[in-house]
């Protein structure tokens, strides 16, 4: 790691471990994307071409070749000649959004700076990075950008971040403030996104760049099930394991955008940060506005290098908390089990028999509260419903703790019914325009977490009922999308920062709670994974990953959602079959396999299954308690896509490369199949591995070169699972 200034060359180099990041300050002080890639060597090469074109205006009179059309930038800024996507704009005092930043200055410290009230990747000491701070002006609007880049001893990440600032006696209203800019010299690259709905949360789709722009995005106020705040961009030949592939995710939960843009002359600009649409920031003087971070990974190791650098980071340097780095208690989830139906003494009965299995924690879901019997009513009427729990949430935690098993809770805290005494009270307290009747989603409104008061009586009723009872968890969901997103306290001029001030509320909410509980095991969820990013893995170490359960449709979903987050991160859980969410029958051990592969647990009344199932249960509780911080802590390998073809395999690898467990699917079953043999990746060659479901030793590279025999039982949607120890030490 090393950030180095060439002040002849007007040059920084950024390193990482294995990777070169080179900026360059060029003509008037445009700050321009030199190269990133794969770790270079400099000598006294000339690293930018520029030439002059037709149509390409010059701000330089004296040199007509550098054109803010053509150069790569690492700020765009609108209407001065740079006709791609820009990363700022900014509307000025009369009426013109023209700005052309300059170079001013820049500083290199150790270390890196800490974002204020936002989620941020982290170090745990100064010389773990080093951080650049370019700042770049437009004295004209009274402007500043300080552009921040951080480079990693231990990761091949970049984090990238502007601060706009208004240094002039104007105001100022920022109509667009993306998080990281940078061109890249060719347009040979295959777009990657994630991208579903939901249930069918983030499938990887790759689409080879077409000139013009190509994006993703979120306007629905979370970071969605529709579209992921993440892009890679693949060469050609990238596979899991080789080629060149550059992926960025913007650590963040709200409306965002991520771009790239093919230009006239075949290079590739890229854009990330929170969405233009629907977002506008009244700058006062000499006030700020902060971007969310935006986290660049670049591997010549294809896609599973690019993955375990992003799993790697978000699991040690993104989560927090007691639960960041071992295994996670088994638990039992009520939802799929029961839904809206049960009284205390069938959550009782439930963890009563889960207990018996070896689970450790019972979840109660959805409908403990006010008057809840179904979703239309009662969301932000906070206290135990007398009907279903008499003796209150304390009563009901004392009881299953009683019969060994921990207590965990489903809350809503962001959602209020309009049929609730909270609503009643407060009817100004949803996002809502005074004169539109508005729409509901899931009969529910949202609340206006633009608002302090709001925040602060929230944070007090939840940790007022985790106070109230020995509550080991809690399930952190959200039901529905933002809309008619006007804050009541905003001025007309500012209601454009109700979306990013709701991120902002819900952040603040979020630390708050989270840190006055710091025992208590926090999951994030959004009707599922509808709010899957950085942003939340920063207050909560995992994520329901899906409301879709059922084992093969899980097998895309993790997949994609591997590509950026780590298994440790991906809550999945074993349900009951026909599974509810699309009626197929999968067997047992396959549930079990595909939920090993995230923090595990079940979403079933595991009391009603036959005993030999039952037995089973038991059998995986046990397997996974005994594997968990080893699977938690582990290197991922995807070994086959379940995208176009019908099996999915991976792989779980020590750090060490000691041990491995190996778990393949396969979809449909196949009359008279042909031989079929799992390529192993990442072991060391020249060991040798027991793989102890046939006592046989293999050398590493005859795992990797010539691979395991697959043989599985007879059936669709049957698992085999090859368990490694490294034997030769
Ligand atoms: C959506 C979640 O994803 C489900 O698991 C469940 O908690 C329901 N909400 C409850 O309303």
């Amino acid at each position: 790691m090393n950030i180095l200034y060439d002040e002849k060359r007007k040059l920084f180099h950024l390193q990482t471990p294995n990777t070169s990041y080179i900026l360059g300050i060029h003509g008037l002080g445009w700050l321009t994307t030199l190269y990133y890639g794969p770790k270079l060597h400099l000598k006294e090469e000339n690293l930018l071409v520029v030439r002059d074109r037709a149509f390409s205006p010059y701000a330089d009179l004296g040199d007509k070749t550098y054109s803010p059309d053509t150069l790569p930038l690492e700020l765009g800024s609108v209407g001065g000649g740079d006709f791609r996507v820009p990363s700022v704009e900014l509307t000025q005092a009369d009426g013109s959004s023209v700005t052309e930043f300059f170079y001013k200055c820049h500083k290199i410290v150790q270390g890196k700076p800490a974002l204020d009230g936002q989620p941020a990747v982290y170090t745990q000491s100064e010389d773990e990075a080093m951080t650049l701070i370019v700042t770049l002006e437009d004295a004209q609007a009274g402007a500043r950008a300080e552009l921040y880049y951080t480079v990693f001893r231990d990761f091949d990440a970049i984090c990238r971040r502007a601060v706009f600032i208004n240094t002039g006696k104007q105001e100022l209203k920022l109509e667009r403030a993306l998080s990281c800019c940078f061109d890249l010299p060719t347009d040979q690259y295959d777009f990657v996104q994630l991208s579903g709905a939901w249930a069918r949360e983030r499938h990887v789709h790759r689409t080879p760049l077409r000139p013009g722009s190509q994006l993703v995005e979120s306007v629905r106020g979370t970071s969605s099930h529709q579209q992921s705040p993440f892009i890679a961009l693949a060469a050609k030949n990238a596979d899991e394991k080789q080629g060149r592939v550059y992926g960025a995710a913007l650590i963040y939960s709200g409306n965002f955008v991520a771009q790239a843009e093919v230009s006239q002359f075949s290079t590739t600009r890229v854009v990330m940060g929170i969405n233009p649409n629907g977002f506008s920031w009244q700058l006062d003087k000499n006030a700020s506005f902060e971007t969310p971070e935006a986290v660049l990974v670049c591997s010549a190791q294809g896609f599973g290098g690019m993955s375990r650098c992003f799993n790697k980071l978000i699991r040690t340097r993104l989560c927090r908390g007691k639960y960041r780095d071992g295994g996670r208690p088994v638990l039992l989830n009520s939802w799929e089990g029961c839904y809206f139906n049960f009284t205390a003494d069938t959550i009782v009965r439930i963890g009563r028999d889960a207990a018996k299995l070896g689970i450790e924690l019972l979840v109660m879901d959805d409908g403990w509260f006010g008057k809840r019997d179904d979703d239309h009513t009662s969301l932000g009427d906070w206290t135990p419903y007398p009907k279903k729990l008499p003796r209150g949430l304390k009563g009901l935690a004392d009881e299953l703790n009683a019969e060994g098993i921990a207590f965990g809770l489903w809350l809503e805290p962001e959602m209020v019914s309009p049929d609730s005494d909270l609503n009643r009270a407060h009817p100004d307290w949803a996002l809502q325009v005074p004169g539109r009747v508005g729409v509901e989603g899931r009969n529910q409104l949202v609340l206006d977490y633009t608002r302090a008061d709001v925040r602060d009586y929230i944070v007090s009723t939840v940790n007022g009922i985790l106070a109230s009872a020995n509550i080991a968890y809690v399930k952190w969901d959200m039901n529905r999308h933002l809309t008619h997103a006007c804050s009541a306290l905003l001025s007309a001029v500012r209601q454009g920062e109700t979306f990013h001030r709701f991120v902002l509320g819900v952040y603040d909410v979020m630390e708050r709670i989270t840190s006055a509980n710091p025992e208590v095991l926090f999951e994030g969820c959004s009707g599922g994974g509808g709010r899957f990013d950085g942003g939340i893995l920063y207050y909560m170490p995992q994520i329901w990953c899906s409301d879709d359960s059922d084992a093969i449709e899980r097998l895309y979903i993790q997949h994609g959602t591997s590509l950026v987050y780590p298994q440790s991160a991906i809550s999945a859980h074993v349900s009951a079959v026909p599974n509810h969410q699309v009626q197929r029958v999968t067997p047992l051990a396959t549930r079990g396999a595909v939920a090993f592969t995230g923090a595990f647990g079940y979403e079933l009344n595991v009391g009603l299954l036959p005993q030999e199932k039952q037995k089973t249960v038991a059998e995986q509780v046990q397997w996974y308690k005994d594997n968990r911080d080893f699977l938690a802590s582990a290197d991922y390998y995807r070994l086959r896509s379940p995208f176009g073809s019908n099996a999915s395999a991976w792989m779980f690898l020590a750090e060490d490369k000691s041990r491995a467990l190996v778990q393949f699917v396969r979809k449909l079953n196949v009359p008279n199949e042909p031989l079929d043999r799992l390529l192993l990746d990442g072991l060391a060659p020249d060991a040798q591995y027991r793989v102890a479901e046939s006592g046989e030793v293999w050398y590493g590279d005859a795992l990797m070169e010539l691979g395991l025999p697959v043989c599985l039982p007879d059936g669709d949607f049957t698992a085999q699972t090859w368990t490694l120890t490294r034997v030769d030490e």
